[in-house]
Formats: C-alpha cells, structure tokens, sequence
C-alpha cells in the first residue's frame, strides 16, 4: 500500500516572516500521521519554515533547485544547500518553470540525479496543455516527459521518487480534471514506470494530482485508484489546506 503525499507549492506567495504565521495557522490542521505532508517554499522561506515546523510531522521541500554541484551560477541554489537547510523534497520540472524559464526535459533529468544523490526526494511534474489534450496527444506527451526525466535514474531510486500530473489547463484557472481525467493519467504514468522498470517500482512510486484541487475536490481525486495524493497550489496557503490533507 502507497503512503498518501500532499504536498503545498506556494510558489512566488509568502514572505518570510508571512511564512511562520502561515505554519503557526496550520499546525494543528495538517498533523496527520497517515499522510506525507510536505510544504515547498520559495528558498527563501526554507529555513524560517524548516525551524516553525519542528516537532510537527510536516517535511519542507523546495520549489527547485540546481543541477550542478557549486560554482559561478549566479542566482542559483543547489542540492548541497537544500539538504544543509533541511530540505527533503524538491519539485523538478513545474510547468511554470518549463514554460517561463525554458527548462528542459535534459535539465530536469540532470536536476533529478543531483537531488537522488543528495537524498532529496524529487517531486517531477508533467502535464498537457489544453491544445495538446484537444490535439489527442495527452497520454504520449506525457509519456515522453516521464521517460526524459528519469533516463538513467536506477530503479532503487526511481521507486522512491514522486510524480505529480499536473494539466496546464487546470492550474490556477479554477478548473479541475474530473477524476477519470485524472485517473487515466495517472494510470499511463504507472504504465510508463512499469515498462521502465516493471511492475515492483511502479506499484511504489507515488504519483500525485495537481491542478485547482481543493477541499470539496481532493476526496474523490484521492480515492482513484492510481492517484496517491496532491500538488496543491492556491488552496495550500489557505486553512482549507488542512481539509486537503484529511480528505
Ligand atoms: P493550483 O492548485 O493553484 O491550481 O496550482 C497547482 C500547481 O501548480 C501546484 O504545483
């Protein structure tokens, strides 16, 4: 049986001292020891979050990081850093990231080996945008995106690793996959990791939602049968982020 992961992306939201208070409101809401609850914070808000959610179940993870190991790159964060500052989890690949600062899938990947090394938990995401749904190209789109993001990733890391599918056309707009959507991708996604490396991987690794989830959606999202839990924007700097995690 997967563990459930809902994780909280909140993106450019949050300053630092506006992140504590944020912890303080959500403490007693998310402490469920059934679930994986991970908050990924802008870099900046890393530490204070790391220090306001001490002693509660809840892990921190980054928003994204770097591939390379230090150097002369401006700007940029990497794996060594996330780590020392408490970091278990990181999102690879948003599609905000893909779409407004040009990465790609070989930077992904790259991105993924460096985190695995370090021991941080990659949370890759993958999604369509509504031209490619309507063109009928989903299911490979998707595919393609899964197999560049763990080319050379070994299965004893591939297992451990998180997936989220995330629809373009559902984020931040409101509008949600309805759960069969949702299912049949996740499912091909399941698919996919099983023909890069069987049935055993694919029946761990977890893959997660993501795309205007909220409290009246999650349940019945995360009760799909291939649908281990959530990346959850907007709704994850909000009280209602406590139901998330409960549903
Ligand atoms: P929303 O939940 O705000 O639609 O954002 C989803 C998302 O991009 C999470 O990574």
């Amino acid at each position: 049986m997967r563990r459930r992961i809902v994780a909280g992306n909140w993106k450019m939201n949050m300053t630092p001292s506006e992140a504590v208070i944020l912890c303080e409101k959500l403490k007693g809401l998310v402490n469920n020891p059934e679930v994986d609850v991970v908050y990924c914070v802008p870099a900046i808000d890393i530490m204070p979050v790391a220090e306001a959610v001490k002693g509660t179940l809840v892990k921190v993870g980054a928003e994204n990081m770097y591939f390379e190991e230090k150097g002369a790159y401006t700007g940029e964060i990497s794996a060594a850093m996330l780590k020392d500052a408490g970091v278990s989890y990181v999102i690879l690949g948003h599609s905000e990231r893909r779409m407004l600062f040009g990465e790609t899938d070989e930077a992904i990947n790259k991105k993924m080996k460096k985190a695995i090394e370090y021991g941080i938990t990659p949370i890759m995401c993958c999604g369509e945008t509504l031209k490619q749904r309507e063109d009928g190209i989903t299911l490979s789109h998707i595919k393609s995106q899964v197999k560049a993001g763990f080319d050379g990733i070994k299965a004893e890391d591939a297992e451990n690793c998180v997936i989220a599918y995330e629809p373009i056309w559902a984020i931040g707009t409101g509008k949600t996959a309805t759960s069969e959507q949702a299912e049949e991708v996740c499912r091909a996604i399941r698919e996919c990791i099983a023909e890069l490396y069987g049935a055993e991987v694919a029946d761990k690794l977890r893959v997660q939602y993501g795309g205007s989830v909220n409290a009246s959606n999650a349940a019945e999202l995360f009760n799909m049968p291939d649908i281990d839990g959530g990346l959850v924007g907007g709704a994850s700097l909000k009280e209602e982020f406590g139901s998330i995690v409960n549903a």
